[in-house]
């Protein structure tokens, strides 16, 4: 594996793995699931996670996946050959499957939403229709098909191109761009009458409401966000040079990935409630207040239409992350082509996909499975997106204090890094607090 493709620079994986974290999860589900779970609460546990546990287990999977130079699969079999470790791998490749294929349904949305933007359907957009709309939108079951498709074509073309030529490409030119609009966003969202209303909800947290539940969902947006928990970030590390300074590199992408989460809350909820809507209407959120602002502002067509844009190409480096993995896992294992590896993992997340599409059709069945309650879409994200990565993030975290050990992993984090001033407290995480705290959560929720 002499000429494994590297990124061109420490700037490059800090882009690309910025671009992998920043996306749907930062300005689509984390304002909702926000939303649903009393704003300033939620947003108080996020960030506990993300300090606690999230950053301390991005260290430890971006240092396995440098220090093997692996797909997550090749990562756990290059430290423990023998044995049952590299099922984690085959997990994550597999979780990462599965989050496409929803994933890519929003990001068919995106797109819907800024072909809306571009040909001015905003400006008859009002907090009075825009469920309606979204509802139809959304239910238009041939078009949500072909718009997953398109995405998922967009995101196998970038793959096949490889690393540095096609993903770092890409994150390095748009990712400010998107950083740019939000900040525009947010003095528009602050300055609308009522927006207070929506800080108070997202600053002040009401700890008569805590659940067990709201702490699960932060948590499980903590993994979501930074995506953790599947091995991207052990792909992504696997083409770090050695002399980069891993430490820095992965603050940097949690600080961004946060930033924004936050910034979209501070967007999204003023304009909520000035708007006299509800914060807890779920998945469709963010696409019925944004386009009711757009529709407001001066120059909504131009703004509206960058935004979706942008959010869909924020998307595109996080679905290029989750295609990388089982990607990456297809050429080092089974020696497929990287074109063929992409067609083939991006046709199974099309077949998946359909049925989180059928979730919006007027279909019973799919709108609420029998047994659990909820929408197929639902399960697929309770499952995959809260579950699944809480569950390899506790994996990864007994195996790199446990087998690989934390000692080792801090020679190699040494590497590029020098000295590591929280040494210790990110071995106490790995080896302890993470993996505790994550029992923990997923105890009280499965026995609550
Ligand atoms: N972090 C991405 C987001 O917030 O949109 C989603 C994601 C990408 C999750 C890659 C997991 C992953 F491996």
């Amino acid at each position: 594996m002499a000429t494994r493709d590297k990124w061109g620079s420490k700037i490059g994986f800090i882009l690309a793995a910025s671009g992998s974290a920043v996306g749907l999860g930062n300005i689509w589900r984390f304002p909702y699931t926000a939303g649903k779970n009393g704003g300033a609460l939620f947003l108080l546990f996020y960030l506990i996670s993300i300090l606690m546990i999230g950053l301390p287990v991005l260290i430890a999977e971006t240092s396995l996946g440098r220090f093997s130079g692996k797909n997550p699969v090749g990562a756990f079999k290059s430290i423990r050959p023998k044995g049952q470790w590299k099922l984690v791998g085959y997990f994550g490749v597999i979780t990462g499957v599965m989050i496409l294929s929803f994933y890519s349904m929003i990001a068919g949305w995106t797109l819907g939403y800024f072909y809306k933007a571009i040909t001015g359907k905003f400006k008859t957009m009002t907090s009075a229709n825009a469920e309606q709309i979204f509802t139809n939108f959304a239910g238009n079951t041939a078009m949500q098909i072909f718009l997953l498709a398109c995405f998922l074509g967009l995101t196998i073309f970038v793959v096949s191109r490889g690393v540095s030529a096609g993903i770092e490409k890409y994150a390095r030119v748009l990712m400010p761009g998107l950083f740019i609009l939000l900040l525009l966003l947010l003095f528009r969202s602050l300055s609308l009458e009522g927006a207070s209303k929506g800080l108070e909800f997202y600053l002040k947290p009401d700890f008569s409401k805590l659940t067990p539940g709201i702490i699960i969902d932060a948590m499980g947006q903590a993994f979501f966000s930074l995506s953790l928990g599947m091995g991207a970030m052990i792909t992504y590390g696997s083409y770090l040079k050695n002399d980069e300074n891993l430490v820095s590199a992965t603050a940097w992408v949690a600080f961004f990935d946060t930033f924004i989460a936050i910034l979209a809350g501070f967007i999204i909820f003023p304009a909520i409630f000035s708007q006299g809507m509800s914060p807890d209407q779920g998945p469709a959120l963010v696409f019925n207040i944004l386009p009711v602002i757009f529709a407001n502002m001066p120059g909504g067509i131009v703004f509206g239409s960058l935004f979706f844009l942008l959010l869909c190409i924020a998307a595109l480096t996080s679905t290029v992350s989750l295609l990388e993995v089982a990607t990456a896992y297809g050429i080092d294992e089974k020696k497929w082509s990287r074109k063929k590896a992409a067609l083939i993992v991006g046709a199974l997340s099309l077949l998946f996909g359909i049925p989180s599409v059928l979730s919006y059709a007027d279909i019973p069945f799919f709108q609420k499975l029998p047994l659990v309650n909820m929408s197929f879409f639902g399960l697929m994200d309770l499952l995959w997106s809260n579950l699944a990565l809480s569950i390899g993030a506790l994996f990864l975290a007994i195996f790199v204090g446990y087998v690989w050990k934390t000692s080792n992993a801090l020679k190699e984090i040494a590497k590029g890094t020098g000295k590591f001033k929280f040494a210790k407290f990110w071995s106490i995480s790995v080896k302890f607090l993470g993996p505790l705290l994550i029992i923990a959560v997923l105890a009280s929720y499965f026995f609550k």
